[in-house]
């Protein structure tokens, strides 16, 4: 890869990261989504990597996949407890936002597609298209893995009142296998999770130096 290949693609990510600032109307929402999606980049990246389909598009919608959610009103997104139809409606449009966003800022059409399709299910129950198996992108159902997997584990509002350790959520991702998972990426997460340790949650608030480090854009020279 020659030099300027390099500095383009640094800039861009450099741009995805940034994106962040320019949209989040708020700090806390910020620091939730933007801790949430390293993480889900990182494992994707993983992921991807294992099955070979590891590129930039593939990061840098990993990295933005719900961008589309940072400029919803902070009392939806950090709602406890369940949303009425409204709220999850205003939600589920995170997907259509991200893409246009993907598309028409940083000019990343294959990108945009996978931010899109992250939601999308293998029994074609998902949003928001409601695209069924490989009509989805593969990258959007590695996208889709590695978003449940980081809410179930960390994320507290959405999904359990307690987060649940990683066995437990590779189980629960194993019984949505080909329902709404794709079940050959489930497998295929389960030869990788031991390799998806980072550090424990409590230090994702107190050390944002430290986390930053790790993701400043040396992720494929550490996998
Ligand atoms: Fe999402
Ligand atoms: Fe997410």
């Amino acid at each position: 890869m020659v030099l300027r290949d390099i500095q383009c693609q640094e800039t861009l990510f450099a741009r995805a990261e940034s994106l962040f600032k320019r949209i989040s109307q708020d700090n806390e929402v910020l620091k939730t989504f933007q801790f949430h999606s390293f993480r889900v980049m990182h494992f994707s990246i993983k992921l991807a990597k294992a099955i070979g389909c590891y590129d930039e598009d593939l990061k840098v919608a990993a990295l933005l996949h719900d961008i589309g959610k940072i400029g919803i009103s902070k009392k939806i997104l950090l709602k406890p407890g369940k949303l009425d139809d409204l709220e999850y409606q205003i939600i589920q449009a995170h997907s259509t936002i991200g893409n246009n966003i993907v598309r028409t800022i940083l000019e990343m059409p294959k990108a945009a597609v996978y931010v899109r399709d992250h939601h999308e299910r293998w029994d074609g129950r998902g949003y928001p298209r409601g695209l069924k198996a490989n009509e989805i992108s593969l990258q959007g159902r590695i996208i889709g893995i590695c978003d449940a997997f980081d809410t179930m584990t960390i994320d507290r509002r959405n999904y359990h009142v307690c987060p649940i350790t990683y066995d437990e959520a590779l189980q629960e991702l194993k019984s949505c296998a080909w329902t709404q998972f794709d079940g050959s990426l489930v497998n295929e997460f389960e030869q990788i999770i031991d390799h998806l340790r980072l550090p424990l949650p409590g230090k994702w608030e107190e050390d944002l130096e430290q986390i930053n480090a790790l993701f400043a854009d040396k992720e494929e020279n550490r996998i």
